[in-house]
């Protein structure tokens, strides 16, 4: 998508706000990784999000009070953008 992406995460996002909210983010162009504890629903919201012709999300696992999986979420991050422009937490915790 070029240097011009912006790059998100949202977390509690399989489902409720942060599905929407992710959705909102897709239609603006955003790259935004859909995380959530179960990875089940979380792959289903984000292979339902890509039929939708949003290919722009991708599912990673998180717990927000499990800081092994925030790191491995971190890592992923760095790896695959090498930055993170928005941050939104709408999970319940
Ligand atoms: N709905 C409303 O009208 C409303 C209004 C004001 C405020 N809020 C607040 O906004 C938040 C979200 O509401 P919602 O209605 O969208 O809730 P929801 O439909 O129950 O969705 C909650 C999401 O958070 C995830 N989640 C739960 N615990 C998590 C954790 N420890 N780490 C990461 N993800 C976690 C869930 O997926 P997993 O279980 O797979 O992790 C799910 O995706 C809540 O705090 C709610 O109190 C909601």
């Amino acid at each position: 998508m070029g240097d011009a992406c912006r790059y998100a995460v949202v977390t509690g996002a399989n489902k409720g706000i942060g599905f929407e909210t992710v959705k909102q983010l897709a239609n603006s162009g955003v790259m935004v990784v859909l995380t959530a504890r179960n990875e089940k629903r979380g792959m289903e919201a984000t292979s339902l999000l890509n039929k939708q012709g949003f290919s722009n999300v991708v599912f990673h696992q998180l717990d927000v009070q499990d800081a092994r999986i925030i790191e491995s979420l971190a890592k992923f991050i760095q790896t695959q953008y090498g930055r993170l422009d928005i941050l939104l937490r709408l999970s319940p915790d």
